[in-house]
């Protein structure tokens, strides 16, 4: 392997694929800016301590997939695996919390790292588009967050997605199942994976999603969380169904989601997709509410709620269902006949980008049927075409590419043909 290859489990972005990432994160962005939502940017490198904290030792995020390391100066740092603990922290680091209007609504994108093993829709570097709400304590924030999420699917006009929610309960649920998942596994760890034999340890709820086959078979006949939900949790999730409900969004109730992230409690949700040909692309987001996370990395006791979705998993869906778009590269290719007119098709063109069409630079002037190949390539709508007559007579040819249709335009008339024609395109 050579040194100058692609890190396993990274991936370039370029050209179209490039543009249709920002357009899913873009989508995303309108729908929270929709919901109030304003951008938070933290730091992709983060105190180990504060992930470990977070996001949970007992996590398979924090035990093996962090990308931690010592500093020059000896900083024990991490890239961020996810961003939620990274937005609470700078919560508290720039006091925010303080404000007179809870709940903070944040939204926020760019690269996460998780050391895992790379395969269909799972890579090392990712990136992660997602919302966080801190400071309320409701059922129906909870339900907006899930609903900013869904906002932007149909604005991207996605088919047949599947919301799956569960309920972890409270503090007072989860000790009292996690005793329960105890007294199951005690007798059982001779024969469970080493990696549970310590998730029992850290976590016993974590268990519960391991990959190992005699593992999981294990996993079905234990208790579930569902019988051992407080009254007030049970209350909560009653609540929040009936919102769901109220707003018309479909849910599947999975008792077995647990989320693979420690700081979850009460409502939690993941968004799945099946892909035409059957693909399964896991989870294309998910979240939930969290109740103690914001103490944890020191403010105030205030819990809150957020999701994140994987940018590149909903690009090969988007592939998959033939929803993507390209986007031209230039709008406008200019065709000066003869070098002559060369110079010419250079005020021409900063006259077109200033009415505010795309268009290169002609370097060189082409001969009209590779010209005409290269606009298709970049998915140019009209050529304006010109030679040493066009030029002494103030004119110019103007070309419709789609319906090869070409006329003779005076060239003061450039800016309202112009505006004429995209005008017409964008409502055809
Ligand atoms: P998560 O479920 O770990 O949640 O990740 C959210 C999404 O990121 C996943 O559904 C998936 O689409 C994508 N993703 C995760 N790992 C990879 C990977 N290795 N390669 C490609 N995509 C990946 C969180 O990260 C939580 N912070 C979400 C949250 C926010 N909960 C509350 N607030």
């Amino acid at each position: 392997m050579s040194e100058f290859n692609a890190v396993k489990g990274t991936k370039d972005f370029y050209g179209q694929e490039a543009f249709a990432l920002r357009e899913i994160e873009n989508i995303f962005r309108a729908s929270a800016s929709l919901f109030g939502y304003e951008e938070m940017e933290t730091p992709i490198l983060e105190n180990y301590a504060l992930f470990a904290r977070g996001a949970g030792e007992g996590s398979d995020v924090v035990r093996k997939e962090m990308y931690d390391f010592n500093d020059k100066g000896g900083r024990r740092l991490a890239l961020r695996p996810e961003f939620t603990a990274g937005i609470l922290r700078a919560i508290v680091t720039n006091k925010l919390y303080a404000n007179p209007d809870l709940p903070l609504r944040y939204f926020y994108s760019g690269p996460a790292f998780r050391y895992e093993r790379p395969q269909l829709g799972r890579y090392r570097e990712f990136h992660q588009f997602g919302i966080e709400a801190v400071g309320v304590n409701d059922p129906l924030l909870d339900v907006e967050t899930l609903m900013v999420a869904l906002t932007a699917f149909s604005l991207l006009k996605f088919p047949s997605l599947k919301v799956k929610i569960n309920s972890l309960g409270d503090e007072k649920t989860r000790t009292s199942y996690r005793d329960a998942l105890r007294k199951y596994y005690a007798d059982k760890l001779d024969v469970v994976c080493e990696d549970c034999k310590e998730r029992f340890r850290l976590n016993p709820l974590r268990m519960l999603d391991c990959k190992v086959e005699s593992d999981h078979l294990l996993s079905l006949d234990a208790p579930k969380l569902s019988d051992y939900l407080s009254e007030e949790s049970k209350a909560r999730f009653e609540k929040t169904k009936a919102y769901l409900d109220e707003f018309g969004i479909a849910y599947e109730v999975d008792t077995s989601l647990v989320r693979g992230l420690d700081y979850y409690t009460e409502f939690i949700y993941e968004i799945h997709a099946f892909s035409p040909s059957g693909k399964d692309y896991g989870a294309l987001g998910g979240g939930g509410h969290y109740d103690g996370l914001l103490k944890e990395v020191g403010g105030p006791d205030y819990s809150g709620v957020g999701f994140a979705v994987g940018e590149e998993r909903i690009l090969s869906l988007l592939d998959e269902f033939g929803l993507r778009k390209n986007e031209p590269i230039v709008d406008v290719i200019l065709l000066p006949i003869g070098e002559e007119a060369l110079p010419y098709a250079q005020k021409l063109a900063n006259e077109v980008r200033l009415l505010g069409y795309a268009v290169e630079t002609p370097l060189k002037s082409m001969k009209i049927n590779a010209a005409f190949k290269k606009a298709e390539r970049k998915g140019a709508s009209l050529a304006i075409l010109f030679g040493e007559e066009e030029i002494k007579e103030g004119k110019l040819q103007i070309k419709d590419l789609a319906k090869a249709e070409q006329k003779e335009i005076m060239r003061e008339n450039l800016a309202q043909t112009l505006d004429e024609f995209f005008q017409k395109e964008e409502e055809e």
